[in-house]
């Protein structure tokens, strides 16, 4: 087989990073995302884990029709029953079991013998095979479990029904070649491994999680498991873009394929970091802002001399929009449509008229608006769209002599306006003291920052902010040319889905 299947755990592992967590309809729009990209799996969540993960697995079985839809769940049969109830309704559901296996895990987690993990992994796959045909299973910390029992489990588990077998590195301490040898192991002394497709889930401890995967590849396995921008537990997991492309551009050398159209990856990067709130270095292979940058004057002659001299890959295959066209006051309906769609987005009507409207008012203000300010300003119109409470107008005043005071307006969820002043120890304090006047939910701000999204005075200012409450953590992000206003829309935006996700338990 010269295909390589590609397992995204985006709303799984990925979502796992700390303060990463993303609603139901995130999770639906990064699905969504990943059907267009043409992942062959899409991992959703793990349903025994809490309400909100059973939820979004199940809403994202019955809306997304063209991947493998798969659920996790730990070896016990109520989870596996639970993952099942989650992923019924999918057109082609899969289950992924998951157990320890190494000395380790067993010893000092789990507290049993290699026995009784490798009679838990058989029954419990033959448990959920009742449901469905479709099983994966995963031994975890397999890259540093003894070989042979590692043999043995996978041997029992493709004889009770497994159909695809998972060798995860979970906690990122492989080497490329001694990975790579492990995978040979397996497909060499494993007697019924034709029976099933081998897969690799790594991760990121040592920088290596890509380089592992590959390594695993060129040695047989045929599923890699990845996570979009490569997020997800501590370091993260193999990111999808650099193996995609790593397997696409080498294809000289790995002889292999896969169906993702890489003309979505730079959409859905964007769409995952601006949900998540997990920004992108800017030198990130593939999707980072420096990734096809040439700042050398000897490179910047050779690439415009010919191409190929400096890029292995040309920009568009990834989507990266060309940064020549740019926007200004004069550009109409029309144009500003046009463009959205050469930027993959299709928004209905409503949507349409709200992110022109804010389209003209920053052409007012900024004279070139680039594709960055095009996606951050939609971003923000999308934020707003399902809001508790809307930030209606805000006054502030400060400087190095006066006090700094804030009067706020919102309207509330009645439609009711609601109006009250802050001072604050600075302009963002004041702001945020007179919308708790006003929204009346405790929290404590943990994480704020500002970022231009492009170069220049007149640039929109984007801020991210998280901030906790009941031990949950909660993003916020707000774009504006005033960063004040920017900073207010960032709080609105995390109470807004603090307040959802209270609603949503009950
Ligand atoms: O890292 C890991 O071992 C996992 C398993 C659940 C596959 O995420
Ligand atoms: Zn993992």
């Amino acid at each position: 087989m010269d295909k390589v299947i590609i397992f995204d755990t985006t709303l799984r592992d990925g979502e796992q990073a700390a303060g990463g967590t993303l609603n139901i309809q995130e999770k639906l729009e990064i699905a969504r995302q990943l059907e267009k990209l043409g992942v062959d799996v899409i991992e959703a969540g793990f349903p025994a884990s809490s309400p909100g993960d059973f939820e979004a697995v199940s809403l994202i079985a019955r809306e997304v029709h063209t991947p493998v839809i798969c659920a996790l769940t730990h070896a016990n049969s109520n989870a596996i029953d639970r993952a099942w109830e989650a992923v019924k309704e999918a057109e082609r559901p899969r289950i992924h079991v998951f157990l320890s296996a190494s000395d380790i895990h067993l010893m000092h987690q789990l507290k049993k013998s290699r026995d009784q993990i490798l009679e838990m992994a058989r029954s419990m796959v033959a448990w959920a095979k009742k449901y469905t045909s479709d099983i994966e299973f995963s031994p975890m910390d397999a890259s540093r479990t003894e070989p042979e029992y590692l043999y043995q489990i996978l041997e029992a588990v493709i004889a009770v029904g497994a159909t695809t077998v998972n060798i995860p590195d979970t906690v990122g301490y492989a080497i490329p070649d001694e990975f790579g040898e492990l995978i040979k192991g397996i497909l060499q002394k494993v007697p019924n491994i034709g029976k099933a497709v081998v897969s690799v889930h790594c991760h990121n401890d040592l920088g290596l999680a890509v380089a592992n995967s590959l390594e695993a590849v060129r040695n047989g396995a045929r599923q890699v498991e990845c996570t979009i921008n490569g997020i997800g537990e501590r370091a993260g997991n193999a990111s999808m873009e650099e193996i995609v492309m790593a397997i696409k551009t080498r294809n000289d050398f790995f002889g292999l394929t896969t169906e993702i159209d890489t003309r979505q990856i730079y959409k859905a990067s964007r769409l995952v970091s601006e949900l998540t709130g997990f920004p992108v270095q800017p030198n990130k292979a593939i999707v980072g802002a420096n990734a096809f940058r040439h700042e050398s004057g000897i490179h910047q002659d050779g690439i415009i001399k010919m191409p190929i001299t400096y890029e292995i890959m040309d920009p568009r295959t990834v989507g990266i929009p060309s940064s020549s066209l740019v926007l200004g006051k004069l550009s109409g309906r029309h144009a500003f449509k046009q463009r959205l769609s050469e930027l993959g987005y299709s928004l209905n009507d409503d949507d349409l008229n709200r992110a022109f409207t804010a389209f003209k008012e920053l052409a007012d203000k900024k004279k070139n608006v680039t594709d960055r300010d095009i996606e951050s300003l939609v971003a923000e119109e999308q934020r707003t769209v399902s809001e508790v409470y809307h930030l209606d107008r805000l006054q502030v005043s400060c400087g190095d002599r006066g006090i700094p005071t804030a009067a706020v307006r919102l309207v509330g969820p009645a439609g009711q306006v609601l109006a009250d002043a802050a001072l604050g120890t600075g302009p963002v304090d004041a702001v945020y003291k007179a919308i708790n006047r006003l929204v009346g939910v405790s929290n404590e701000l943990t994480e704020f920052s500002v970022k231009s999204v492009t170069e220049g005075i007149d640039a929109i200012g984007e801020v991210l902010i998280r901030i906790e409450s009941d031990g949950i953590t909660y993003t916020g992000r707000g774009a504006d040319t005033d960063i004040i206003i920017a900073s207010a829309k960032a709080y609105m935006n995390a109470l807004n889905r603090l307040l959802a996700a209270k609603k949503e338990a009950g």
